[in-house]
């Protein structure tokens, strides 16, 4: 087994997941959002019945002549939304790495999660795209789903934090599977913490004596 091609985005163990789930699941529809150079779309031909493919760029013409379960959406993700909602299109896994900023995750989170049953949510350690799909999550209703922000791990780039897979699962009763904290809440915690030692000396003591006359 290759962990090719390089054009694929995302981590080793990234790949790894998503080649062991289309390997488990042999799905029936799958869709991507944001594909760029298709390194992952390639993976998604070989193992669903159907690829819809959705990206505002099209450079996975070439796939097309090898693979003809695969159906390029050449447009944003809002747009093929609209098109999906309207055919009552219907996913068995969605994968969700198009728009990075906090209101385009959120927005694609939410219509994953109205058509899709199982979500893959890449780059969950970027700080405006993990704000973006928790806002979709805060939103969305309870219900029966599990939900892990934490499935794999991204790291530091020169650029900021990124990668890493979050999993989110209609139809099930999470309670035996839950998420465990990982290294992105070690670094919120990190995070609040070096921001409460930046605080004024001043303010500090304010709040050591606020603290001491509470008891
Ligand atoms: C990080 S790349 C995707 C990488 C790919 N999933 C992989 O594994 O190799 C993000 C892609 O999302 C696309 N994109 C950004 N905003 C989008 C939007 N609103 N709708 C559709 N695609 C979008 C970009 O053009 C880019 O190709």
């Amino acid at each position: 087994m290759s962990l090719g091609p390089l054009k694929w985005e995302m981590s080793p163990a990234d790949r790894v997941v998503i080649m062991g789930l289309l390997r488990l699941l042999d799905p029936e529809n799958v869709l991507e959002i944001g594909c760029n150079e298709g390194g992952c779309t390639g993976w998604l031909c070989r193992h669903a019945a159907h690829v819809y493919a959705v990206d505002v760029v099209n450079k996975i013409g070439c796939l097309k002549a090898k693979y003809d379960n695969l159906q390029i959406f050449h447009m944003s993700s809002r747009q093929a939304f609209e098109i999906f909602r309207k055919n009552k299109t219907g996913f068995d896994l969605v994968i969700v790495d198009g728009d990075h900023s906090a209101a385009g995750a959120a927005f694609d989170l939410e219509n994953a999660m109205a058509l899709g049953k199982i979500i893959l949510l890449h780059d969950v350690y970027n700080p405006d795209c993990r704000a973006g799909y928790e806002a979709a999550l805060d939103k969305a209703s309870r219900g029966d789903r599990y939900v892990n922000l934490n499935f794999t791990q991204g790291s530091v780039h020169p650029d900021g934090l990124w990668g890493g897979l979050g999993l989110i699962i209609s139809g099930v009763d999470p309670g035996p599977l839950a998420a465990s904290a990982n290294s992105y809440d070690y670094f919120r915690f990190y995070q609040d913490e070096m921001s409460r030692r930046r605080q004024s000396p001043l303010k500090r003591i304010a709040g050591k004596i606020k603290r001491f006359v509470k008891g």
